[in-house]
C-alpha cells in the first residue's frame, strides 16, 4: 500500500512547430486545474507536459530557415516553457523528445517488441501528409488531400518496420468494453469502438525519406515514426526504465488528456503499445472538443491565431484561464471570441464574485471597523446559504473528478449568485441603522465572508491567484498557499477578528473599448481613419437643443432591480425582462439581447424611464426603458447600479 495517494495527468506534447495559441493553453490550463485540484485534495501529483520535436515537418521548417532542427526547436521550446510560465502551469516536468532520457527509452521500447517478433520488415507504400506525420492510403484521402488538415499529400513508398496492431486488435476491444470510464467522452468511446471493429492495419512504425528522429537501434538508415517515439513520452518522463521507484509510485497514468482530434493515437496505438510491453494501461484518456474561432479552426494559415500571453497581459491570468475553462462544454467544441471573453469578464467576475467581496468589505470596513465580527444569531436564510455551499461542494467535486471544467464553474457561480442575493435579502443597510439589530448585522457579515471563503477554494484550481488577491481585501486565509480543498465543506472557519484592507478591485470592468486592440480589426482602422478625418476637417459634434431642469425633472428615472430576462420569441434583438421598482413589477422589452446573454443580466440594477409612455411591442406591453449607452464600435452597455441603493429610489 502506498503512504499518499498519487495522481499522475499529461497533456499531449506539443509540436515546437510553432507558437502556441489558445487551443493548447486550452488543455494545458485545464490539466493544471486537475493537478491543482488533486494537490489540494492532498495527492502527490505528477503533471506532465513537453514537447514532440522530431519529424519531418520540423525538419523541413528548419532547414527552410537556414538552421538546423535543434536550433530551430530549441527557440520555441523556450517561448513554450515561457508561456506555461504565465498562465502559472504547475507541471512537475517537461519533457522533450529530444532529450537522451527520452531516446533511451524509446530505442529500448523498439528493441523490445521486435526481438519479441511484433515489429516486423516489409515494404511500406501510402500517402504521407507531412503537417499531420501521418500515412493515409488511396481510399483515405478525401478530393486527393488530407482527410484531417485538407492539404498536399505525397506518395511515399519505402522499406519500413511495421508493428503488429492487428494481433492486439481483439485484447483491446475487451479493455475497452470492460472498462467504462477507459475513454471519455461516450462519443469518443464509440467512434474508437467502431474504428478499432472496422478492423486495425498493421502500423509502420520507422521512416527512411528523412533522418531527424530516433534511429532504429539496429537499423540505422530508419528512424522511428513520431507517434511512436511521441507517445513514449509518458513513460520516459515518469522513469520508466530508469528511475523504478518514480515510475512504480505513478505509472499507469490516471488521465491522459488531450482534444478529439488525437483520441485515436492515445485510445488505440497506445494501448497497444503498452500491450505489447506487458505494461498497464492508462486510467483514463479524455478528449475534451475544439476551441474554434467564428472562422472555423484556428491556424496560421488563416492567420487568426490568439496568442495567449497577450490576454493575459491584457486581463490577467486568472480571468483568462476562468474563460477558457467556462467555455468548452464537456466534449464539445467551443467559439472563442475576445467580445465574449470581454464579457465573460465583466459579468461573471466584475460583477457578480467581484462586487459580492468589494460590497463585503466595505460593509465590514462600514460598520465593524473593517474587523469580521461573530455570528450570533441563526436564521432560516443563513442556513439556505450554507447548506447551499455544501451542495455546491459536492457537485463541483464531482464534476472535476470527472473533468467537466464548464460545469464546475457554473456550480460555484450558483453560489456566488446565492451570496449576492443573500446581500439583497437581508438588506445589511437597513438592518445598520437600528442599534437593535447590530448582532443580527454582524452574523450576515461573517456569514458572507464565510461563504466567499467556500467559493475562492472552490475557484482556486481555475483561478491561481484569487485566494491572494481575495485576502488582500479581505483576509480569509492564513496561509494562501496551503489551502485544502475539503475546507470548502467546512463552516465557521474564517475568524472573527479578520482585517479587512484596501487593494484593488479583484476584476475590473473591463472597457469594451480595449477588444482587440492588438490585432487592429477593421472597425478599428474605420474608427481612427473616421476621428483622424474629423480632426483634419475640424468637425464638431451638432449643437444639441438645450433643455431646462424643469424639463430634464419631468423624467422620472428609477433605480430598477432585474428579477427575470429572457429572449423573446422569434427575434434575435429582443429581451422581455421583470423589473423590480420597489414593489411594483413591471415588463420590460430590451433592444438589447445581442449584447448581453438574458441569464447576465438578472439580479443587476439598472435604471429605468419609469414614466415613458407604454408601448406594444411584438404583442407585449412595455412599461419604460432601460438605460444603456452604445456606440457602433464598442457595442453597448446596459447602465448599472453597483452601490446598496435600493429598488424604487430615484436617479436625477
Ligand atoms: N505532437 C502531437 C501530440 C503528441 S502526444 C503524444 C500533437 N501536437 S499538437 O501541437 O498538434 O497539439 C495537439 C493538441 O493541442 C490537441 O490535442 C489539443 O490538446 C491542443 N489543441 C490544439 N488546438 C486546439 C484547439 N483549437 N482547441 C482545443 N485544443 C487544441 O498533436
Amino acid at each position: 500500500m502506498q503512504n499518499k495517494m498519487t495522481y499522475y495527468i499529461t497533456t499531449p506534447i506539443y509540436y515546437p512547430s510553432d507558437k502556441l495559441h489558445i487551443g493548447h493553453a486550452y488543455t494545458t490550463v485545464a490539466a493544471d486545474c486537475m493537478a491543482r485540484f488533486k494537490r489540494m485534495q492532498g495527492f502527490d501529483v505528477f503533471y506532465a507536459t513537453g514537447t514532440d520535436e522530431h519529424g519531418q515537418k520540423i525538419e523541413k521548417t528548419a532547414a527552410a530557415k537556414n538552421q538546423s532542427a535543434i536550433e530551430y526547436v530549441d527557440n520555441i521550446v523556450d517561448n513554450i516553457k515561457k508561456l506555461w510560465k504565465t498562465l502559472l502551469i504547475t507541471n512537475d516536468d517537461f519533457i522533450r523528445t529530444t532529450e537522451a532520457r527520452h531516446e533511451q527509452v524509446v530505442k529500448k521500447i523498439f528493441q523490445k517488441i521486435y526481438d519479441q517478433g511484433d515489429i516486423y520488415i516489409s515494404e511500406y507504400e501510402g500517402w504521407y501528409c507531412t503537417p499531420c506525420e501521418t500515412f493515409f492510403t488511396e481510399r483515405q484521402l478525401e478530393g486527393g488531400k488530407c482527410p484531417d488538415c485538407g492539404r498536399e499529400v505525397e506518395l511515399l513508398k519505402e522499406e519500413s518496420y511495421f508493428f503488429n496492431m492487428s494481433k492486439y486488435a481483439p485484447k483491446l476491444l475487451e479493455h475497452i468494453e470492460t472498462h467504462p470510464d477507459f475513454i471519455q467522452p461516450e462519443a469518443r468511446k464509440n467512434e474508437v469502438l467502431s474504428f478499432i471493429k472496422s478492423g486495425l492495419d498493421d502500423l509502420c512504425v520507422s521512416r527512411t525519406t528523412f533522418s531527424w528522429g530516433i534511429p532504429v537501434p539496429f537499423n540505422k538508415k530508419h528512424v522511428v515514426y513520431v507517434w511512436f517515439d511521441a507517445l513514449i513520452n509518458y513513460l520516459s518522463i515518469v522513469g520508466f526504465g530508469s528511475d523504478e521507484e518514480k515510475f512504480n509510485k505513478y505509472w499507469p497514468a490516471d488521465v491522459h488528456l488531450m482534444a478529439k482530434d488525437i483520441i485515436r493515437f492515445h485510445a488505440i496505438i497506445w494501448p497497444v503499445i503498452l500491450m505489447a510491453l506487458g505494461t498497464p494501461l492508462p486510467r483514463q484518456v479524455c478528449a475534451h472538443g475544439w476551441i474554434m474561432l467564428e472562422g472555423g479552426k484556428m491556424s496560421k494559415s488563416k492567420g487568426n491565431v490568439v496568442d495567449p500571453a497577450v490576454l493575459v497581459e491584457k486581463y490577467g491570468v486568472d480571468a483568462v484561464r476562468y474563460y477558457l475553462l467556462k467555455e468548452l462544454s464537456f466534449g464539445q467544441d467551443g467559439y472563442y471570441s475576445e467580445e465574449m471573453l470581454v464579457n465573460r469578464i465583466n459579468s461573471d467576475l466584475a460583477n457578480d464574485l467581484g462586487n459580492l467581496v468589494s460590497r463585503t468589505a466595505a460593509m465590514l470596513e462600514r460598520y465593524f471597523d473593517g474587523i469580521v465580527p461573530t455570528a450570533e444569531t441563526a436564521e432560516e436564510l443563513d442556513q439556505t446559504l450554507i447548506n447551499l455551499g455544501e451542495k455546491v461542494y459536492r457537485e463541483a467535486t464531482a464534476f472535476l473528478e470527472k473533468l467537466d471544467f464548464a460545469n464546475y464553474i457554473a456550480a460555484v457561480q450558483k453560489l456566488i449568485a446565492r451570496a449576492n442575493k443573500y446581500i439583497d435579502e437581508t438588506e445589511p443597510w437597513k438592518l445598520a441603522k437600528e442599534q437593535s439589530q447590530k448582532k443580527r448585522l454582524a452574523s450576515v457579515l461573517y456569514n458572507l465572508a464565510e461563504s466567499i471563503r467556500r467559493i475562492v477554494i472552490l475557484l482556486a484550481p481555475a483561478m491561481p491567484t484569487l485566494a491572494s488577491r481575495t485576502n488582500a481585501q479581505l483576509e480569509l486565509f492564513e496561509d494562501t498557499e496551503q489551502i485544502r480543498w475539503e475546507e470548502a465543506s467546512q463552516w465557521g472557519v474564517v475568524r472573527p477578528g479578520s482585517r479587512t484592507h484596501k487593494a484593488q478591485a479583484l476584476f475590473p470592468r473591463i472597457d469594451v473599448s480595449v477588444l482587440g486592440r492588438e490585432e487592429k480589426p477593421p472597425f478599428y482602422e474605420t474608427a481612427e481613419k473616421k476621428i483622424a478625418e474629423e480632426k483634419k476637417t475640424g468637425t464638431e459634434p451638432a449643437e444639441q437643443d438645450e433643455i431646462t431642469i424643469d424639463e430634464f425633472s419631468k423624467m422620472d428615472l428609477r433605480v430598477v432591480k432585474i428579477l427575470e430576462c429572457s429572449r423573446m420569441e422569434k427575434t434575435d434583438k429582443l429581451l422581455v425582462l421583470k423589473v423590480d421598482l420597489g414593489g411594483e413589477i413591471r415588463t420590460v422589452v430590451s433592444g438589447i439581447a445581442k449584447h448581453y446573454e438574458p441569464e447576465s443580466l438578472i439580479g443587476k440594477k439598472v435604471v429605468l424611464v419609469a414614466n415613458l409612455k407604454p408601448v406594444k411591442l411584438r404583442g407585449t406591453i412595455s412599461q419604460g426603458m432601460i438605460l444603456a449607452a452604445s456606440d457602433e464600435q464598442q457595442g453597448l452597455e446596459v447602465l448599472t447600479i453597483q452601490s446598496d441603493l435600493a429598488p424604487g429610489v430615484k436617479v436625477r
